[in-house]
């Protein structure tokens, strides 16, 4: 497969055409923001992490029925992925108490949800992705009823799924951000999953194990996502 040009840039990863019809390779950086892009930074081998880490997640996912934009691992750094129309949603999933959810409640950190919620936030960098529900969404044409059905259907088994496999390796999913798109009018699972987009926690002493290190000035930011790497077995 031959990668031809850079179709886009984001925060922490390039997206290039290629010369096989309705796939792209996609290249992660090492390149950290949180805030919206206010706080920037690097976190050395979070691309490798986060490319294998997404690789490994998403196979182990299509074996348990979810489908995702997964084709093929190019390189550390780069995987082959389903040209997909991605639909402008973050959809959040909560476990436990934390982040905006622990602070818009006046919560604290930690504590086990009765059951999982689902939240979305409309992908805007202008307007700071806010949190909107299922009704905005159909009613500013964001996706249809069928398609919040479906992808809400997906994510609760995503969970499902992760929880008992990251709790096998020792680590609790305390929540985390996905994204889906369209392709050939399938609804299926895209973006990443990685320490930068879930809250991972020490099963035992609830060490801090994702991108709130990063966030929060914590330290031992690399250390954490290479934790994360060996728990869970990746080569
Ligand atoms: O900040 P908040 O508590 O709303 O984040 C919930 C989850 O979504 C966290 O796991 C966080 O890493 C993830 N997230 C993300 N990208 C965003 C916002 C949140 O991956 N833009």
């Amino acid at each position: 497969m031959k990668k031809l040009d850079m179709l886009y840039e984001g925060k922490a990863k390039k997206v290039y055409k290629t010369d096989v019809e309705d796939v792209y390779i996609v290249d992660y950086k090492d390149d950290a923001t949180a805030f919206n892009g206010l706080k920037k930074g690097t976190i050395l081998g979070k691309g490798v992490v986060n490319n294998k880490m997404s690789n490994h997640l998403f196979r182990l996912l299509e074996k348990e029925g979810v489908p995702t934009h997964y084709v093929e691992e190019l390189s550390d750094r780069e995987t082959a992925v389903k040209k997909v129309e991605i639909v402008p949603l973050e959809v959040i999933v909560r476990n436990v108490s934390a982040g905006s959810f622990a602070k818009k409640l006046g919560m604290e950190e930690g504590i086990k949800l009765i059951s999982p919620t689902l939240e979305f936030s409309y992908k805007d960098d202008a307007l700071g992705d806010p949190m909107i529900n299922d009704y905005y969404a159909i009613a500013i044409g964001i996706a249809t009823r069928e398609e919040i059905d479906r992808i809400t259907e997906l994510v609760f088994k995503v969970n499902e799924v992760l929880c008992k496999y990251f709790a096998e390796c020792g680590i609790e999913l305390i929540d985390f951000k996905v994204e889906f798109g369209r392709y050939h009018g399938q609804i299926i699972l895209a973006d990443e999953i990685s320490p930068d987009t879930c809250r991972l926690w020490d099963i035992n002493t609830h060490d801090k194990l994702d991108k709130d290190r990063f966030r929060r000035d914590l330290g031992n930011v690399e250390d954490a996502y290479q934790e994360v790497f060996k728990r869970l077995g990746i080569k």
